[in-house]
């Protein structure tokens, strides 16, 4: 098999692209074949979710976008601005689980990465004050984590994605413990910061109603090794909100995406 590739320097050639993958595969060191081949391209700005199985593959693909795995074969190419070459800059990962040092405040959770890149402290201080607004947490930037609900500690997760103002932000089932209530809102939140910051969003989430609701795009992936069922655009009145969630046309392209998504259960046994 050859040797797959990341492109991880300035790339004149991706234009409106943010992401590209193509013939992508990747296999495990213990020999499970986790995905592919698998092609997708991303526009700059676009928000775009991947549904599918647990176990498709869904993460694989984040983990080569951010360059944290290689790919077996094929071509990984992330857009970079000039000068860029540092492996995973300019892309922000949030993760289901909020991973937060408990031992130090919300303020020094969000200034981690900030403090990693050697930005000064008041500089960083500043912007991680500004990264707490954008979430709501304002008010909480000398609180522990243990003082905060869950909801609000993904918020803060969100905020330390965010903090080194990347292009790319890549979501891993995020939301996926939250209760529902909690969920809405911030799906709402993150559509607005959406909305104002520009970013091009990959959302991870094996919830057809929540990718619905967020995403320009819905890719569903087929079970192991994923490779893309179908490719669904969401078109719908802008900005989203209760009454798109509420409305004939997305519990429409609710049924349309989960009928994409029913091969890729069946047969499965190991759910
Ligand atoms: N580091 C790894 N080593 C071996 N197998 C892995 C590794 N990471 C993931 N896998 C396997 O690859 C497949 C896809 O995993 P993953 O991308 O995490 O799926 P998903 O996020 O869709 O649940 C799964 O069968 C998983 O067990
Ligand atoms: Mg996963």
């Amino acid at each position: 098999m050859s040797s797959g590739k990341t492109s991880s320097a300035a790339d004149a050639g991706l234009t409106h692209l943010a992401v590209s993958l193509r013939s992508v595969t990747k296999t495990y060191d213990n020999g499970v074949m986790a995905l592919g081949p698998f092609d997708l391209t991303v526009r700059k700005g676009e928000f775009i979710s991947l549904l599918g199985p647990s176990g498709c593959g869904k993460s694989t693909v984040l983990r080569l976008i951010a360059e944290l795995s290689a790919p077996s074969s094929g071509i990984v190419r992330v857009a970079r601005h000039e000068g860029e070459v540092l492996p995973g800059h300019g892309i922000g990962f949030v993760f289901q689980e909020p991973t937060l040092m408990p031992w130090t405040s919300v303020r020094e959770n969000v200034r981690l990465p900030l403090r990693l890149a050697g930005v000064p402290k008041a500089e960083a201080r500043g912007r991680a004050d500004a990264a707490l607004a954008s979430v709501g947490l304002a008010d909480f930037a000398d609180a522990f984590p243990r003082e905060l609900s869950g909801g609000m500690k993904m918020r803060v997760s969100l905020a330390r994605a965010l903090v080194t103002d990347p292009d790319i932000l890549l979501m891993d089932e995020p939301f996926a413990a939250l209760d529902e209530i909690t969920r809405f809102r911030l799906n709402n939140d993150l559509l607005a910061l959406w909305r104002s910051l520009g970013k091009t969003v990959i959302f991870v989430t094996h919830s057809v109603f929540e990718s619905v609701y967020l995403s320009q795009r819905v890719v569903v992936m087929t079970a192991r090794p994923g490779r893309i069922q179908a490719d669904i655009r969401i078109e719908t009145v802008e900005p989203r909100g209760e009454a798109f969630r509420t409305s004939a046309a997305y519990s429409d392209y609710c049924r349309k995406v989960s009928a994409a998504l029913a091969p890729s259960y069946s047969g499965q046994s190991t759910l």
